[in-house]
């Protein structure tokens, strides 16, 4: 039984993951809990299907549990309804995913602006922040390209740009930096560290590669639905 403190950024209850395609019943998650603190660096790591993506959905909150609790900065986020809970998580969570989902109709800045134009900022300072994140990822120059513009890299940079928009304290990233070539790789991976630690964000990051997990200073390993090492540091 773990207790919620104030320094609790995210904080999981005995949370379980079903899904049911058919007649097949898969349980990604199987009574998960976890206790990250405000600021932490979590490595996720773990085999293919252990259920390192669920976990970050559901933290995310981009998928409810099937059962069990998830608190975001104290807040029980599993009894809030869909519009609550979209307006929390464009305020909450910044995603950066191996596929970068960038709207392809709109360019570099557009898509940086995005979290903001849903949550109805005014788009002249949307703009104006939009292009000092991209300068702060090194993309000043191709502000107005298009995702199909850009190599893997750069678009990668538009994605984490776009996660920092909104300031958010939680940052997810699944295998970010999964379909880059090694130097790439590095450098977005030197970049995100930098800005989470300037930012001072919470971050949970699923990766397979040992040598980026072990630069974090905690570390999740799970197994068949289950976290088996919890090494996150308090
Ligand atoms: N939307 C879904 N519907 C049905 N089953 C799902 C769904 N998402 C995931 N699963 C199943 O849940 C299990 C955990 O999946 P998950 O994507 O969390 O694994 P993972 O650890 O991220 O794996 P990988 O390293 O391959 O990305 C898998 O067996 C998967 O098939
Ligand atoms: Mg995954």
């Amino acid at each position: 039984m773990t207790f919620a403190t104030s320094q609790s950024a995210i904080r999981l209850d005995g949370v379980r993951k079903e899904y049911t395609i058919e007649a097949t019943r898969v349980e990604a998650l199987r009574g998960v809990s976890v206790d990250i603190p405000e600021g932490a660096m979590v490595a996720v790591t773990g085999k293919s299907g252990a259920g390192k993506s669920t976990l970050l959905h559901v933290i995310g909150t981009l998928d409810r549990p099937t059962t069990g609790q998830v608190f975001i900065n104290g807040v029980d986020v599993s009894s809030m309804n869909d519009k609550t809970l979209s307006r929390f998580r464009n305020q909450s969570v910044g995603f950066v995913f191996q596929m970068n989902n960038l709207l392809p109709e709109f360019s570099a800045v557009e898509n940086v602006m995005m979290p903001g134009i849903i949550a109805g900022l005014p788009t002249t300072e949307l703009r104006k922040r939009a292009v000092k994140l991209l300068e702060s990822v090194g993309l000043g120059e191709r502000v107005e390209h298009k995702p199909g513009e850009l190599s893997g890299g750069e678009q990668q940079r538009v994605a984490i740009a776009r996660a920092l928009m909104m300031s958010p304290p939680i940052l997810v990233a699944d295998e970010p930096t999964g379909n880059l070539d090694r130097k790439t790789s590095l450098m977005i991976q030197d970049l995100l560290l930098e800005l989470v630690r300037n930012h001072r964000m919470t971050l949970l990051l699923v990766t397979h590669d040992m040598e980026l997990a072990s630069r974090l200073p905690s570390q999740i390993v799970m197994e068949d639905g289950l976290v088996v090492h919890d090494g996150v540091v308090h």
